[in-house]
This record gives structure tokens, sequence and C-alpha cells, in this order.
């Protein structure tokens, strides 16, 4: 049994950093790796920043995030995921980048570490077809942002060993987290259900239906969402959702996960939600706007121009 005291994880993107953040808190000793060459100062000022944003707002307590500080390290060389427990791989979501990327972390890994995907939409067996022992391999789902969402999927493939499920149940409970186990099916819940849902959000708004700012308001006023469909889009990252549609289309052979054509012409543009400031909204002013590249609403009267 591999009990789990460090964690690597592989992608430093808004979920390996969140992530990165989430399991440093939770006392483990955490190294975030960039998946591609680059700087790792980048996502390091990115994690410190959030400690301190939950310190300035009295969540966290300076001695918490000092004891944090001091078991994160970050690195833009996968050697230094050589001593982890557990590696999660929070990279493009592109089944032979993975491939390519487990290639070299069993290259540099001990044997008996866990490898874990963070794939929100690809097969895991065929994540880990070429893997030599796949059996120490599983799905590891988190949620954006990971510092608040609660659920993790845990995806399990047919070579999947039990003693890697129970490390990776224990591993989330004490992240605070509660896991669910499922089998290796793409999308597992959430996604198949989330990215119809978004998706039909987009073509209703290429219909000229409502505004992007009605359609999200309908969902969180009627349906009690903490947030609509074309902003959760945004905060997920329009490029991800993208993936994930095009993704889940062949995998399921399913058109209710065809893309529409103005998220792909948006990802096209580099408009890829609030991480570049501008997607169905922009985020560049004080409170986000629609951005009116993507709705043109001729509606002969708007309900804000309406005098009481
Ligand atoms: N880091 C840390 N804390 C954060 C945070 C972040 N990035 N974002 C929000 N929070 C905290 C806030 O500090 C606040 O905490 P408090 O109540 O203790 O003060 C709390 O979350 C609520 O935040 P806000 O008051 O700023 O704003 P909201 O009430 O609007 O909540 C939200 C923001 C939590 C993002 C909420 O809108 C929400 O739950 N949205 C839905 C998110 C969702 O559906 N995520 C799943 C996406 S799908 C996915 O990730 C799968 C993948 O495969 C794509």
């Amino acid at each position: 049994m591999n009990k789990i005291h460090s964690v690597a994880i592989v992608g430093c993107g808004l979920m390996g950093t969140g992530l990165a953040e989430v399991c440093a808190r939770a006392g483990f000793v955490t190294t975030a790796i960039r998946a591609t060459a680059g700087d790792a100062s980048v996502p390091r000022y990115k994690v410190l920043q959030s400690l301190e944003r939950s310190v300035q707002k009295g969540k966290l307590d300076p001695d918490a995030r000092d004891r944090a500080v001091s078991l994160l390290s970050f690195s833009a060389d996968l050697e230094a995921a050589e001593h982890a427990d557990l590696i999660i791989e929070t990279a493009v979501e592109s089944l032979s980048a993975k491939q390519a990327l487990f290639a070299r972390i069993e290259h540099v890994v001990g044997d008996d570490a866990i490898l874990a995907s963070n794939t929100s939409s690809l097969r895991l067996g065929a994540i880990a077809e070429k893997m030599k022992n796949p059996e120490r391999m599983l799905g590891l789902h988190f949620f954006s942002p990971v510092q608040v969402m609660k659920l993790v999927e845990i995806g399990r493939t047919t070579l999947t060993a039990p003693w890697v499920i129970e490390s990776a149940v224990r591993f989330c409970n004490k992240l605070g987290k509660s896991p669910i186990v499922l089998g290796d099916d793409p999308g597992y819940v959430v996604n198949r259900l989330l990215v119809p849902y978004i998706l039909h959000a987009i073509e209703t708004l290429e219909c000229k239906v409502a505004s992007p700012e009605d359609i999200d308001s309908a969902m969180k006023l009627g349906c009690g969402h903490p947030m609509g469909p074309l902003m959760l889009a945004d905060l997920i990252g329009l490029d991800i959702v993208f993936a994930m549609a095009r993704s889940l289309a062949q995998e399921h052979n399913d058109s209710r996960f065809h893309p529409p054509s103005l998220l792909r012409r948006l990802v096209l543009a580099n408009q890829l939600g609030r991480k570049t400031m501008r997607g169905f909204y922009d985020y560049t002013g004080d409170q986000p706007v629609a951005n009116p590249e993507v709705f043109a609403f001729d509606a002969p009267i708007a309900p804000s121009q309406v005098v009481s």
C-alpha cells in the first residue's frame, strides 16, 4: 500500500496551481511542475497570491499560510517528481500529449508511485495503454475553483489495482474533498451532463434567443445555479470546453457534444474566457460585461430601457 506524503502536480494551469495550493494546505509535500518548458515563477506567483488572498480575507491564518508555503516547491523539470508518492497530471487535454507525458513520468518516478490524470473527457484506458505498469494508474478529476469545489471524480480502468483506489480515496478525504469512484467513462458524471448544457447555452446565444446576461440570469434565478452557463464556460476556459466537447463527441459518437461554431470562433480568436480577460464576457472593467463581438441582440425593447 502506498502511503501518500508527497504529491507532484504536472501542469501548472488554473487546475494545477489550484490543486498545488489545496495539497500544500492539507499538509502534503507538494511540487508543482510545468508540463512544458518555461518559467516556474509564474505558477509560483499565482499560488502565493491565492494563499495571500485567503489570509487577507481572514480565511487562512498566517501560520497555516507559512506552513503551506514551506511544503511547496515549483519546477520546470520533470525530474522534480522523482520522490513523489502520487503524481497528478493536469496538462493539456490531448491523448497523445498525455501519453507522451506519462511515458516521461514513468521513467522518472519510483515503482510504487501512483499515477493520476485529471483528464475531463479522455478515456483513461487509452492514456494508460502504453504504460509499463497500468495497474497504478487512475483518474482524479477535480473541479474549478479547486480551492472551493468539494467533488473529486475517481476513475478506474479495468486494470487499476484496488490499493490504488483505496489510497486515492484516503488522499481525497485528507484534502477535505468528497470523492466518488467511477468506471472509465469519458466525461464521468459531471462533464457528461455539464458539457451538453454549456453547449446548448452557447447555441441559445447563437440563435439570439437572449443576451449572455439574460441566459446566465435565467439559470441563476430560475434554477438556483450559483453561476450561469456562459460565465461558467469563461471560468473553465473556452479552449478547455472546446477540447472536452470535441473529445466527448468522438468518444460517445453523440452529436449532443458537438461544439457550436461560436465556441470555435472564440477559441480561434484566443478569447478563452477569464484567463485572457475576454470570452462570452469582457473582464477588463470593474464588472464583467457581455463581449460585443458575440452578440448583437435587436430586441425591440430591452427591460433595462423600461423606466418604471
Ligand atoms: N480560490 C479560493 N477561493 C475562492 C475562489 C478561488 N479561486 N473563487 C471563489 N472562492 C471562494 C470565495 O473566497 C468565497 O469564500 P467565502 O464564502 O468563504 O468568502 C466563496 O468561494 C464564494 O466566492 P465569491 O463570493 O467570490 O463568489 P460566488 O459566491 O459567486 O462563488 C464560485 C464563486 C464558487 C465560483 C461559484 O460561483 C460557483 O460555485 N460556481 C460554479 C463553479 C462550478 O460549477 N465549477 C465546476 C466547473 S466544471 C469543472 O471544473 C470540470 C472540468 O473538467 C472543466
